[in-house]
């Protein structure tokens, strides 16, 4: 099992580059797959999860190149030369490659079987495959139903439905757009509240129409895409460990000397910048230099720089666009002085941990008064945080959440398990050493 030790950092400074957005590489390849002609992706995400959705499309006989200088090809042929694969398909941990995969695959008329590790076998499926089955998928699932593996009979064409969506997921939201674009007629539906967008904004570039607006998204189908060159921003998802831990670094020294770090190019897309706006509001002054567009998608070099924090409130429906963020808030709400609460995220009971419990179980171990809710977490902020020895109980943003704990915590962290930080941010631990935090990966 790899352990990371951390040791107490007063300063971070310097400029480091972002990996490129997980979300946003999940939905390239994807639609690279179904699109006519070669699709080239620009600093797309090299890790484990997004390399789980480039090896499915592989699967499906999809033609795919990887350049060193982080570029890939994809040679689609069209949705209708997509093949039934040979085997089952295993999406590792990957919550959005098995959602998505799940829509894409239900226009489709062959059988798939998808699956993946512990942690992705218990998330909860039913949620895509109740309204898959009405646009005509047959789709079987364990557990009466609710999770992976799933079997997929698709069905070309499928029926257009129009769906009120019972939760705020942009991994359902995505699902039902992929069949869409193989449906007979127009698919609407309604989010409670608005989850990312970046599959909205990614179609457009491929040649699809999809209309966004007040009542809703709805696709008109059966669509075809052309291949497209895409660049994939930084993802603000793994920037947000860095700046946080820019802003908290030397909460645990006295007198640190505030030093500053730059973090060129990250989506700064208003769906996913709920930790931005909760940072400026406890008293975080995060910059943001030379905002320009991408692929459709807003990006901006970010500036990080030490400050003092004060408790904050996260609850309703911004609790969407910084659901990711949740480990590394709790993080900066223990150093924070007063009161944090953060309700109506029950969801992050079902992500890749019950983020909910872990960080309540974890953080306590560093001293923080933290009292777990159903929907969310009270912490009590400000006392000094004290070095343990954690777990990250194999998620990658509970592994990166105590690290950035222990650069502010008085002696040494260990966290335990570390490998899953692969999941989403390769080269994390060289980032932050870059930046002169005290870090030492130790494999066994
Ligand atoms: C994602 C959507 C979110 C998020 C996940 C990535 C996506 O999940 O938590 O890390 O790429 O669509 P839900 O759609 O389940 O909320």
């Amino acid at each position: 099992m790899t352990q990371l030790i951390v040791r107490p950092t007063a300063r971070l400074s310097g400029t480091v580059p972002v990996p490129g957005d997980k979300s946003i590489t999940h939905r390239a390849i994807l639609l690279a797959a179904l699109a006519d002609g070669p699709t080239v992706i620009r600093r797309y995400l090299p890790a484990d999860d997004c390399l789980r959705s480039l090896a499915a499309v592989e699967a499906l006989g999809v033609a795919v190149e990887k350049a060193p200088d982080l570029r890939l090809r994809i040679e689609g042929k069209g949705a209708a030369a997509l093949k039934e694969p040979a085997s089952l398909i295993d999406l590792g941990n990957s919550g959005t490659s098995l959602r998505l995969l799940t829509g894409l695959l239900s226009g489709q008329p062959f059988v798939s079987v998808l699956t993946g590790d512990a942690s992705l076998r218990r998330r909860p499926m039913r949620r895509v495959i109740e309204p898959l089955t009405r646009m005509g998928a047959e789709i079987f699932a364990w557990g009466g139903g609710e999770r992976a593996p799933v079997v997929v009979q698709g069905k070309r064409p499928l029926k257009a439905i129009e769906v009120a969506l019972p939760v705020a997921s942009a991994q359902l939201k995505s699902a039902l757009l992929l069949a869409a674009l193989s449906a007979d007629g127009t698919t609407r539906m309604t989010e409670p509240a608005r989850s990312r967008d970046h599959t909205e904004r990614l179609l457009p570039q491929f040649g699809a129409a999809v209309a966004v607006g007040e009542n809703g998204i709805s696709l008109t189908g059966p669509q075809r895409l052309r291949g497209a060159e895409i660049e994939i921003p930084g993802d603000l998802s793994s920037a947000a460990f860095l700046l946080v831990a820019a802003i908290i670094a030397g909460a645990s020294a006295t007198g640190a000397a505030g030093g500053a770090i730059r973090l060129p190019s990250v989506g700064v897309n208003p769906t996913r910048t709920g930790l931005l706006e909760l940072l400026a509001a406890m008293g975080a002054k995060i910059e943001t230099e030379q905002p320009r567009e991408v692929s459709g998608e807003p990006v901006a070099d970010l500036i990080g720089k030490p400050a003092a924090l004060r408790g904050v409130t996260a609850a309703g429906s911004k609790i969407v666009a910084m659901i990711d963020e949740f480990p590394i808030l709790c993080v900066a709400a223990a150093v924070a002085k007063g009161e944090t609460l953060v309700r109506d995220a029950g969801e992050l009971r079902v992500k890749e941990s019950d983020r909910i419990a872990v960080m309540g179980e974890e953080l306590r171990k560093l001293g923080v008064g933290i009292e777990e809710l159903s929907d969310g977490v009270r912490i009590e902020g400000g006392a000094s945080l004290r070095g343990a020895v954690c777990n990250s109980h194999g998620d990658h943003r509970i592994a990166m959440a105590l690290a950035v704990a222990g650069l502010a915590a008085r002696g040494e962290t260990v966290v335990e398990d570390v490998q899953c930080i692969e999941t989403s941010f390769p080269g994390f631990v060289d980032a932050f050493r870059q930046l002169g935090a005290d870090m030492t990966l130790v494999a066994d």
